[in-house]
């Protein structure tokens, strides 16, 4: 059973100063390191109420196991398939992140992209460096007046969208779900029917069954000849062998790419794929998200719902655990975390029976339910204690 002890946090992974400032600044112990070894962090989570990593740690089964303190866990980044979800659920961690934080950097990167393509900037830039100066405007367009079409209109999607009908261009955007268009954006019934009309297309997708190889050798030729193609999303939505040939062949006019199917696990100087040396081929290292801005901005959302949790029990945004809220009114206020079987609520509310519970919320999701539960009066450790040593009682705090 925890309560109300200095929170022991642990960062990894170079998360944006900002984070450890205010969750310093709640009072709590924060310790920083880069990286851990697997093991090393296996032994070091022991002690840890809250751990922060980002994309370069994974938080494996048996080292959720062995955080027998762990609480929270946050991830400092937008995705969070390093650490085992479910897992994690069981043992009742819900892990923060921050989906949007960096929603802007990409939107705003791929403005840039095509800025550059339209320009030949891909060209003209190796030629500079390579001692050649070569003024033309044959081939040379503005955005204004231009098509963009969106794969994926999405949070990203979306706000490329707006950036781009304020220059002027002509947005059309192709969805799974049905989306709120905005400006003077038409939807497409059919990728197909996207690829034929864009002279950009961008892809703003996940990584899902449906969107791996989206561009393939059977719908490249779709593309209108002359038109560019950019990828910020997930590597394998694109075949990149097939785009190669196709900037080779001249379909392509160009393309700009941020993310490939195979990428380092850190930085290297011999990386290869087959897009390097393509005609007017604009490539970045998956850096789409990654400004000063972003960081900033995830460090201090995540660090705000991890203080919202560890104070008040709220796990709004959580992507593994029941979503729950209790406005916090200043009484005496628990937070029950159990399995997800009948009756678990009604035993630990038993056990309250003498007490009057003056308000309380209760959120199940996959094998755990969460109660915050606030009490008339105060609670002593004995009653505590009870509802902890059910056997359906996976942990309870006092918030
Ligand atoms: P989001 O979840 O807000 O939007 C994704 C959209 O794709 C949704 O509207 C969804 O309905 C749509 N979608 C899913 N399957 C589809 C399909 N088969 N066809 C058409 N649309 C489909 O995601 P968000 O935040 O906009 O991110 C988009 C992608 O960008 C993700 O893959 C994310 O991992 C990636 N990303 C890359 C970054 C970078 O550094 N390059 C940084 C941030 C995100």
């Amino acid at each position: 059973m925890l309560n109300q002890h200095k929170k022991k946090i642990l960062l990894l992974n170079k998360i944006s100063s900002v984070a450890a400032n205010i969750l310093r600044n709640k009072g709590y112990d924060v310790e920083e390191i880069n990286q851990l070894t697997h093991d090393e962090l296996k032994e070091k989570i022991k002690d840890i109420n809250v751990i922060g990593i980002r994309s370069k740690t994974s938080l494996t089964k048996d080292i959720l196991e062995n955080g027998k303190n762990l609480i929270a866990i946050g991830h400092f980044c937008i995705g969070t398939d390093q650490t085992d979800l479910d897992c994690a659920n069981r043992l009742g961690i819900p892990v923060f992140n921050s989906p949007f934080e960096n929603t802007r950097s990409v939107a705003e990167l791929v403005i840039g992209y095509m800025i550059m393509l339209s320009r030949k900037v891909g060209d003209k830039n190796n030629e500079m460096h390579n001692g050649i100066w070569n003024k033309t405007s044959k081939n040379c367009y503005e955005l204004r007046e231009k098509t963009l079409g969106i794969v994926g209109y999405g949070s990203i999607g979306t706000q490329l969208s707006q950036l781009a009908s304020n220059m002027g261009m002509n947005v059309i955007f192709y969805d799974i779900i049905p989306k709120l268009r905005y400006n003077n954006s038409k939807r497409m019934e059919s990728f197909n029917k996207l690829l034929k009309k864009s002279d950009f297309v961008t892809f703003h997708v996940p990584l899902t069954n449906y969107t791996k190889n989206m561009i393939n050798k059977d719908n490249i030729m779709m593309m209108k000849k002359g038109s560019y193609l950019i990828n910020a999303s997930r590597g394998k939505v694109i075949d990149i062998e097939v785009v190669s040939k196709a900037l080779k062949d001249g379909h392509l006019a160009g393309a700009a790419f941020d993310v490939y199917p195979e990428e380092p696990k850190k930085n290297t100087n011999s990386y290869i794929n087959c897009l390097q040396n393509c005609p007017n081929t604009v490539l970045t290292p998956h850096m789409g998200g990654s400004t000063e801005e972003a960081q900033i901005g995830i460090g201090t959302d995540v660090a705000n719902k991890i203080i919202n949790y560890i104070e008040c029990g709220t796990s709004l945004g959580s992507v593994n655990f029941p979503e729950i809220d209790l406005p916090v009114s200043g009484r005496t206020r628990f937070i029950n975390i159990h399995k997800n079987e009948p009756g678990s609520l009604q035993l630990i509310n038993d056990i309250l029976k003498d007490i009057n519970i003056s308000n309380q919320v209760l959120s199940t999701q996959k094998e755990i339910g969460v109660t915050i539960v606030e009490l008339d009066s105060n609670m002593d450790k004995e009653l505590l204690g009870k509802i902890q040593s059910l056997d359906c009682s996976i942990s309870t705090r006092i918030l």
